[in-house]
């Protein structure tokens, strides 16, 4: 079923419009209620000091846009959700079946990670961060956040990530709750990232 997700997003763009937006439709009825309580369940639980992190909104959108001008460009080969100009980033920012959150140090935007919701009760994520803050686990913490806000509203968490992308790779070579589940095409591979606490059951 993701093959063919994938497929369709990547070649067949008039589709996939469509089918994203029954399932943004759908999935604001069915699941948007259940979205912002566990973003807030996460945010009171989960700290992440000395960093601070938020949904971001409509007013963030120029921000977000210089994170992203400010990175280099072969650093975005293999993180394209969306367009990165304005509109595109507004475009996303009003979509409910997608989760844009920003972290900040000392109120500077320095990381972009979103999840993607379907309603067949999956998600996919993503993320970039500054290049000045990397090396540095904010990775780690924004894993914390989108794990915790997948699991808790009882949705599979996957990713596909390019085993080409040495930044990735390595920073998933510790991550214990990730297991792969399909080699895709182009050298991607389709991961999941496990509730460690419901892996035993
Ligand atoms: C992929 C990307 C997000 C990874 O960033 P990152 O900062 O390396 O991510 P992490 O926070 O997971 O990195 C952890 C590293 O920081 C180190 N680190 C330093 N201080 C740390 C701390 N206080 N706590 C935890 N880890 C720390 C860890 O040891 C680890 O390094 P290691 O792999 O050598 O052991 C980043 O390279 C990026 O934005 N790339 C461009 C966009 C992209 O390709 N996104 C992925 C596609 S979805």
């Amino acid at each position: 079923m993701e093959k063919l997700l994938l497929f369709i997003k990547q070649n067949l763009k008039f589709l996939w419009a469509v089918i994203d937006s029954i399932n943004n439709a759908i999935y604001g009825l069915l699941f948007d209620k259940t979205m912002k309580r566990s973003l807030n369940a996460i945010s009171n639980n989960v700290d992440i000091s000395p960093y601070t992190f938020k949904e971001l909104k409509a007013s963030d959108t120029n921000d977000l846009y210089e994170l992203i001008k400010n990175q280099k460009e072969s650093d975005l080969n293999y993180f394209q959700p969306h367009g990165f100009d304005h509109d595109s980033i507004r475009g996303k920012l009003k979509q409910k079946a997608f989760l844009m959150m920003g972290i900040y140090f000392e109120q500077q935007l320095i990381g972009y990670f979103f999840l993607r919701f379907f309603v067949n009760k999956k998600c996919f994520v993503g993320r970039l961060i500054d290049a000045d803050y990397r090396g540095k686990g904010v990775g780690l913490l924004m894993n914390k956040i989108m794990y915790g806000i997948a699991w808790n509203m009882k949705f599979r968490c996957l990713s596909t990530i390019s085993k080409s992308n040495h930044f990735i790779m390595k920073a998933h070579k510790k991550n214990t709750t990730m297991v792969v589940l399909k080699e895709l095409n182009n050298n991607f591979l389709l991961v999941e990232f496990i509730n460690p606490d419901l892996s035993n059951n």
